[in-house]
C-alpha cells in the first residue's frame, strides 16, 4: 500500500469513530450531545450502508443523494399544506412567502441531483445488482409532492372562485389583478423547478444506463417513456393558459418590418387606459400582516420613514435570492434580470398612474437629475429656477451646469416653510429652461400645489421637474395629472425599498424629443443585442447609464408590491389620521408645528420644534424612538405604526421635551 493510501485508511477511521472537539472538550459522534439527540444524528447517520460494506464507493453518494432528496420532497409538500392553508384563509404574504421557500426547494432538488453526474455508467452497474426492483416510482416525496401539487392548485382555484375570476382573466388583465397574477407565476415558478428537477434526472437515467426502448428499469419501465413525463406539468391549467391566449392572438395591429412607425401618442402601451383601481379597502394581505412583514418594527418604535423607511422580510429572499443567482452565474441571468427591471419600472409607473414605459430607475436623484440636464441647451434658455427649501441635492447640481451655461435662480420662502408660489411663478419666464421643486419638503413636512407653475411654465415653454421623494408612497401621486415633465422619487423611504434605487418618471409625448448627453450603452434601442448603438430606446430607458443596479430593484420590489397592495387612498387616510394625532399633542404641550395644519398642504411627516429639541430627539433615539432631526424634529408615521406607538411615542417627547427646556 502506498503512503498515500495509508493516510486515506487512517482517516477513514477517524471517521468511523467519534472525534474530539477541543473547544467542547467533548466527544462528538456518539449521538449524545443535545444537538445529535434533538437531530437524531445516531439514527440519520446508521441509515446509510457503511463505510465497509459499500460495493463502491460511489455508493454512499448514491444513497446520500436519494435520501437527501426525500427529505426535501417531502418537506416541499409538507409545505404546500401551509401554502393551502394560506390560500384559504387569504393569507396571499403568507402564500407567497410559502411558495417562494417551495421554489427554492425545488430548484435544490435540481442543482442537487446533478452531483450524481459524476457516478460513471460502470460503477452504477454495480450499484445496480443490489437494488431489487426498487423504482422512482416509488418514492414516497415524489408521490407526497405530486398530491401537494394537485391540493395546493385547488386552493388557487378556489382563492380565483372568490374573488370571482378566472385564470385568462388574470393573465389578460395583470395589472388589474395584480396580486392574483403574481401568485400564479410563482405557482408557474414552482411547477418550472419541479420539472428542472426531473428533466436533470432524465439527463442523469441518459448517462448511467442509457435512453431507449430497449432500456428497462429494475421494473420493467422502458426509460424512453421518461422523455414525455418529465415534462408533464403539476398545474395544467396554467401553461394551458398561454395556449389559449396564443390561439387567440392575432396579427393586426402591428407592424410590418421595417415600416415607418409615427410616435405614439402617450399612452405608451393601450394597456394603460384600461382605468386603475385603487385599493381602498384593506386586503386581507395586509390586513393581517402588514406589520409582521417588517422586522424592523419589532426593535424599537419607528417613526422615521420619511427617512429611510423599514424594509420587508420579503427583501431577503431577493437578497438571497442574488446570492443563489451570483453562485450559479451564467450570463443567461440578464435576460431574467432585464424583465424584472422592466416590471419594477412599470410597477413604479402604475403607482403613480402614468403608462408603462414612461419610468426608468437608477441610483439615486442626482444622477437622473444629471441626465434630464444633460438634454438641455442652455444657450437658448439658461435659467433653472428653484426654490431655498430643497433637498440639498438639488441646488447643488444644479449650481453645477452654470459651466454649461446654465443660470440658477433661487426663490426664497417669505415663511421657511412653504415655498413661495407666487413669487417663483413670477420668475418663470421665456428664459427659463428648467423649474425645479420638490412636491413636498423633506425640512418642513409642507407639500406644494404645483398646478400655476406647471401652467406657467407651460406658457412659456419651460419644463418642470416634481422632486417627489417625499410624497410617493405616503400620498396619491398621480403624474400625468399634476402634468409635470419629469419626476424624480426613489424607494429607500415612503416605498420601503432599497437604497440606492430612485427612479424617474418622463411625460411620455416629451421622451422621443429629449437625448440626454449623460448617457450609457443602456439607453440605447436595443442594448442586449451587444450591437454598436445608435438608436435610443423610445421609452424613459433612454434616461438609463450603463449596466444598470439590478439589486435595488430587486430588493425594493417586495415593499412597492406592499404599498400598492394597501393603496394609497388608504395610506395617505392613516397617515393624516395619525400625523393629526401627533400635531394635536404637540400643541397641547406648547411646541411649535412648524408643517402647515390643513390636510392639502401637508405630506406625510410632522415637524416641530421646541428648545433643545435636538439634544432631545437624540434621547429619544437612545431610548429606542426612532424619529429624525433636520433643523426640527422630524417624525414619520406609516401605515406599519399603530396609534399605541404614536401615543407612547409622544409621551416620551413631551415628557423628554419638559425635561429638556
Ligand atoms: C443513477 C441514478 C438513477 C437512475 C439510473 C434512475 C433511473 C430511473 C428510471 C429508469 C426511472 C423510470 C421509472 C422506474 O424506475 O420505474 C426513474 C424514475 C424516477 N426516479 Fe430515478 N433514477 C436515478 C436517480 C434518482 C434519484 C436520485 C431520484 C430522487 C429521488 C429519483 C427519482 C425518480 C422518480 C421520482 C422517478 C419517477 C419519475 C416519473 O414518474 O416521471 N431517481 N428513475
Amino acid at each position: 500500500m502506498t503512503r498515500h493510501s495509508e493516510a486515506a485508511a487512517a482517516l477513514r477511521r477517524v471517521l468511523g469513530d467519534p472525534i474530539y472537539n477541543r473547544t467542547l472538550r467533548k466527544e462528538v459522534g456518539r449521538g449524545e450531545l443535545d444537538y445529535e439527540v434533538y437531530l437524531k444524528t445516531r439514527e440519520l447517520l446508521a441509515l446509510q450502508t457503511p463505510a465497509n460494506q459499500l460495493v463502491v464507493p460511489d455508493e454512499l453518494m448514491f444513497q446520500v443523494m436519494h435520501q437527501t432528496q426525500e427529505l426535501w420532497l417531502k418537506c416541499s409538500a409538507f409545505e404546500a399544506a401551509n401554502l393551502v392553508e394560506a390560500l384559504d384563509g387569504e393569507q396571499l404574504v403568507n402564500a407567497l412567502r410559502v411558495l417562494d421557500r417551495i421554489i427554492m426547494m425545488s430548484r435544490i432538488l435540481a442543482d442537487q441531483i446533478r452531483v450524481m453526474f459524476t457516478l460513471t455508467p460502470q460503477q452504477f452497474a454495480v450499484i445496480r445488482k443490489s437494488l431489487g426492483n426498487g423504482s422512482g416510482l416509488e418514492s414516497p416525496g415524489y408521490n407526497q409532492v405530486l398530491a401537494a401539487a394537485h391540493a395546493a392548485g385547488d386552493a388557487l382555484g378556489r382563492l380565483l372562485g372568490r374573488r370571482g375570476t378566472s385564470l385568462l382573466d388574470v393573465y389578460l388583465q395583470p395589472d388589474t389583478h395584480g396580486e392574483l397574477h403574481h401568485l400564479a407565476e410563482r405557482f408557474v415558478d414552482w411547477d418550472a423547478a419541479f420539472q428542472s428537477w426531473l428533466v436533470e434526472h432524465f439527463q442523469l437515467v441518459r448517462r448511467t444506463i442509457g435512453i431507449d426502448k430497449t432500456v428497462r428499469a429494475l421494473d420493467g419501465f422502458p426509460t424512453v417513456a421518461l422523455g414525455a413525463r418529465m415534462t408533464r406539468p403539476l398545474f395544467a391549467e396554467l401553461w394551458n393558459v398561454r395556449v389559449e391566449m396564443t390561439k387567440a392572438w392575432t396579427r393586426e395591429g402591428g407592424f410590418a418590418p421595417g415600416e415607418e412607425r409615427a410616435a405614439l401618442e402617450a399612452p405608451i402601451d393601450p394597456l394603460i387606459d384600461e382605468p386603475r383601481t385603487v385599493t381602498v379597502e384593506l386586503s386581507p394581505i395586509v390586513k393581517h400582516h402588514a406589520r409582521e412583514e417588517f422586522p424592523l418594527l419589532a426593535t424599537c418604535t419607528y417613526l422615521n420613514s420619511n427617512a429611510t423607511g423599514a424594509t420587508p422580510r420579503a427583501a431577503r429572499d431577493a437578497l438571497d435570492g442574488y446570492w443563489r443567482t451570483l453562485a450559479n452565474w451564467r450570463d443567461e441571468v440578464w435576460e431574467q434580470w432585464w424583465a424584472e427591471l422592466h416590471a419594477y419600472a412599470d410597477d413604479l409607473a402604475a403607482l403613480i398612474h402614468a403608462p408603462r414605459g414612461s419610468v426608468w430607475c437608477d441610483s439615486n436623484v442626482a444622477t437622473l437629475l444629471g441626465r434630464v440636464m444633460s438634454c438641455s441647451d442652455f444657450a437658448a434658455r439658461p435659467r433653472v429656477i428653484t426654490t431655498d427649501l430643497e433637498f440639498p441635492s438639488i441646488p447643488f447640481a444644479l449650481r453645477a451646469w452654470k459651466r454649461f451655461g446654465a443660470e440658477r435662480v433661487i426663490v426664497a420662502s417669505s415663511d421657511g416653510v412653504t415655498p413661495d408660489i407666487e413669487r417663483l411663478v413670477r420668475a418663470i419666464d421665456e428664459r427659463t429652461q428648467l423649474v425645479c421643486i420638490s412636491h413636498a419638503t423633506f425640512a418642513t413636512g409642507a407639500v406644494v400645489d404645483i398646478a400655476p407653475i406647471v401652467k406657467r411654465a407651460r406658457e412659456v415653454g419651460a419644463l418642470v421637474v416634481l422632486d417627489a421623494y417625499q410624497s410617493v408612497g405616503i400620498m396619491p401621486v398621480d403624474a400625468p395629472a399634476l402634468g409635470v415633465d419629469f419626476l424624480l422619487a426613489g424607494a429607500h423611504k415612503w416605498l420601503c425599498g432599497s437604497y440606492e434605487s430612485a427612479f424617474l418618471y418622463v411625460r411620455p409625448e416629451l421622451i422621443p424629443r429629449l437625448e440626454p448627453a449623460a448617457t450609457g450603452w443602456i439607453a440605447s434601442a436595443n442594448p442586449l443585442s451587444f450591437a454598436p448603438a445608435s438608436e435610443w430606446a423610445d421609452s424613459a430607458r433612454r434616461f438609463a447609464g450603463g449596466t444598470p443596479a439590478v439589486l435595488p430593484a430587486l430588493v425594493s420590489r417586495p415593499g412597492l408590491a406592499i404599498v400598492r397592495e394597501l393603496g394609497l387612498d388608504l395610506i395617505r387616510a392613516l397617515s393624516l389620521e395619525r400625523s393629526d394625532r401627533i400635531i394635536a399633542r404637540a400643541e397641547e404641550a406648547g411646541m411649535r408645528v412648524v408643517t402647515p395644519r390643513p390636510h392639502a398642504q401637508r405630506g406625510g411627516i410632522v415637524v416641530l420644534r421646541f428648545p433643545n429639541d435636538a439634544a432631545v430627539q437624540r434621547r429619544l433615539l437612545a431610548a429606542g424612538y426612532v424619529c429624525s432631526y433636520r433643523g426640527g424634529i422630524r417624525i414619520a408615521p406609516h401605515f406599519y405604526n399603530t396609534d399605541q406607538e404614536i401615543d407612547g411615542f409622544m409621551d416620551e417627547l413631551v415628557r423628554m421635551a419638559r425635561e429638556a427646556s
